[in-house]
């Protein structure tokens, strides 16, 4: 992974200079657990490809996913001031600044997928992809679902499953998708967006879980959120104990799903087995 951190941090080389520019990079290159770039990259392996294959479209995900967490901390939406272990981006700058570094990280990604791929149809494809998964039929609709939820009292779990497959799921079937586009493996797309669903889905349970058992050290992040701003969550849904249950079992869904690929499975089951006893 120190490889494709240098090549991130490359794609800021001879750019303009800016506070904005500060901000992204301040965002995006303090290492958070790169879990999508890890996926994708466990994808091309599992397709017997070479890994560096994946960087730009890696990289690309990864400008989307940190855009998505500097805006989903400003004050308008969680109002959070820790973030991958430091101050989030509108703590460190300004809101405004905030605002237009996630902005710039939105364009920036695509400007990286139109070069992802080893030619123009692959490219576009990877493009097409991180629109369909970000935009508003996926993360930012679930980001506006999640909104709306605040402080209502949810009683129904297809709403809230609803919530986490798209402001999570999408982003985290992102880099299966794509894994599966460089490799020319158009036929197994399906099966890569039934596996992100369920991890997408796992992912954010647990989330809404460490929120309340682990601290703001132990996350880089501010732990109790969700209660401070009236989050509806599997934890005020479930209970702990229910939700740990159900975020196991859709881990083993989604290896059941893996075993029926013909592929070399070995990387993505440790990326699987990190993540089911992950404590950030
Ligand atoms: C945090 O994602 C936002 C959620 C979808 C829960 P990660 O837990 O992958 O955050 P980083 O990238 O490691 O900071
Ligand atoms: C947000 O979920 C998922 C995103 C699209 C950013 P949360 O709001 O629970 O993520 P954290 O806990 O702030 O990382
Ligand atoms: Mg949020
Ligand atoms: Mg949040
Ligand atoms: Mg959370």
């Amino acid at each position: 992974m120190d490889e494709f951190e240098a090549y991130l941090a490359s794609l800021f080389d001879d750019r303009l200079p800016s506070r904005v520019q500060e901000a992204m990079r301040y965002s995006l290159l303090n290492k958070g657990k790169r879990i999508r770039p890890q996926l994708l990259f466990a994808v091309l392996r599992a397709y017997g490809q070479d890994v560096r294959k994946g960087y730009g479209a890696a990289a690309a995900i990864e400008m989307l996913h940190t855009y998505s967490l500097i805006h989903d901390d400003l004050p308008a939406m969680d109002d959070d001031t820790l973030r991958r272990g430091r101050p989030t981006c509108h703590v460190a700058f300004d809101e405004a600044t905030a605002i237009l570094a996630g902005d710039g990280l939105l364009t920036m990604a695509f400007e990286t997928a139109a070069h992802a791929g080893e030619d123009a149809k692959i490219s576009l494809a990877i493009v097409s992809e991180c629109a369909k998964c970000a935009g508003f039929e996926g993360m930012i609709l679930g980001q506006a679902k999640d909104l709306e939820a605040e402080g209502k009292s949810i009683a129904n779990e297809r709403e809230l499953q609803e919530i986490h497959i798209y402001k999570t799921g999408k982003l985290l079937t992102l880099p299966l998708v794509c894994g599966a586009v460089l490799a020319g493996k158009h036929g197994d797309i399906k099966n890569w967006q039934i596996i992100g669903r369920l991890i997408g889905l796992s992912f954010q349970i647990q989330d809404d879980v460490l929120d309340v058992t682990a601290t703001s050290e132990e996350l880089g992040k501010n732990a109790g959120s969700d209660a401070k701003q009236h989050k509806a969550t599997y934890v005020t849904l479930l209970g702990i104990q229910e939700a740990n249950r159900k975020a196991d079992a859709l881990f083993q869904e989604a290896q059941t799903c893996l075993n029926q690929m013909n592929i070399h499975k070995e990387w993505i089951e440790e990326i699987f087995t990190n993540l089911i006893h992950r404590k950030k």
